[in-house]
């Protein structure tokens, strides 16, 4: 259910290599991206690894989950900067098949509609990433999100905007609204891996465990997901009966 990692680099180490594996086995595959500090040391083990296995990623799709709405890619807290900066600047990927939420497109209902028509036009995803917010977010759909929704804009949370306050710089606002791939958009994934690491995700872990599937704590969602899986290090599971974790060894 839960496999717990000592310690971040271990997460990371894990993480990177079922991507390496996924990229070995299918050098076409379609990956669901995710930005925000857990992915990090993720992307950074998977650039190394990269590089020295020289794995071509040039034929790799990827649709990331979400941008804020009003940055253009030159912003540097839009998450296409995010993107650059920690991975695909990096490496030989492909820039026509790197596929990001336009925070600037004119009609954004418009945009959301053909961003989710897009994924299913690549045939789904293959693996798809993701982070945790402390209230439970996936995506940026917050505690109510349906789970039948497709891409859409929302409101950022007071708790999400305060929590993502740390990337901005003092004077500078978190934005008030971002598109993010819905829930459904999510959950098609063929394979999902969710990562979550510091003790300040051990309460919404601890709340994940004992709730049934709920709306209320989006990434309960999993529970139903035939190919989920939570990847924790110590402190984010800090709060979990021991007797509900599998604890693995470095990759
Ligand atoms: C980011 C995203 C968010 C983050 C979540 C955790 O693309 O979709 O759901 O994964 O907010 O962020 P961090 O890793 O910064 O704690």
């Amino acid at each position: 259910m839960f496999l717990v990692f000592p310690d971040t680099s271990t997460v990371a180490d894990y993480v990177s290599s079922t991507l390496i594996n996924t990229v070995k086995s299918k050098p076409n595959a379609v990956l669901g991206a995710a930005t925000g500090g857990t992915m990090e040391p993720i992307y950074a083990r998977f650039i190394e690894k990269t590089r020295q296995l020289q794995l071509d990623v040039s034929r790799l799709t990827t649709f990331n989950l979400d941008e804020y709405v009003g940055l253009g890619v030159d912003h540097s807290q839009s998450y296409a900067a995010y993107m650059r900066e920690h991975l695909f600047g990096h490496l030989g990927f492909n820039k026509a098949r790197l596929h990001l939420p336009d925070g600037l497109a004119e009609s954004l209902e418009e945009h959301c509609r053909d961003y989710s028509a897009r994924m299913q036009q690549h045939g789904g995803i293959d693996l798809q990433l993701l982070g945790v917010g402390s209230n439970g977010h996936i995506g940026f759909n917050e505690p109510g999100t349906s789970f039948d929704s497709r891409c859409h804009v929302v409101e950022l949370s007071e708790r999400t905007r305060i929590d993502n306050s740390r990337f901005f710089a003092e004077d500078e606002m978190v934005p008030g609204s971002a598109i993010t791939m819905g829930m459904k958009d999510i959950t098609d994934a063929r394979e999902i891996l969710l990562v979550a690491t510091g003790e300040n995700k051990a309460p919404i872990l601890a709340k994940y465990f004992e709730s049934d599937v709920t709306e209320t704590i989006p990434f309960t969602v999993l529970k139903r997901h035939p190919r989920a899986r939570i990847i924790l290090d110590e402190a984010a599971a800090s709060l979990l009966p021991a007797s509900v974790f599998q604890r693995a060894a470095a990759a």
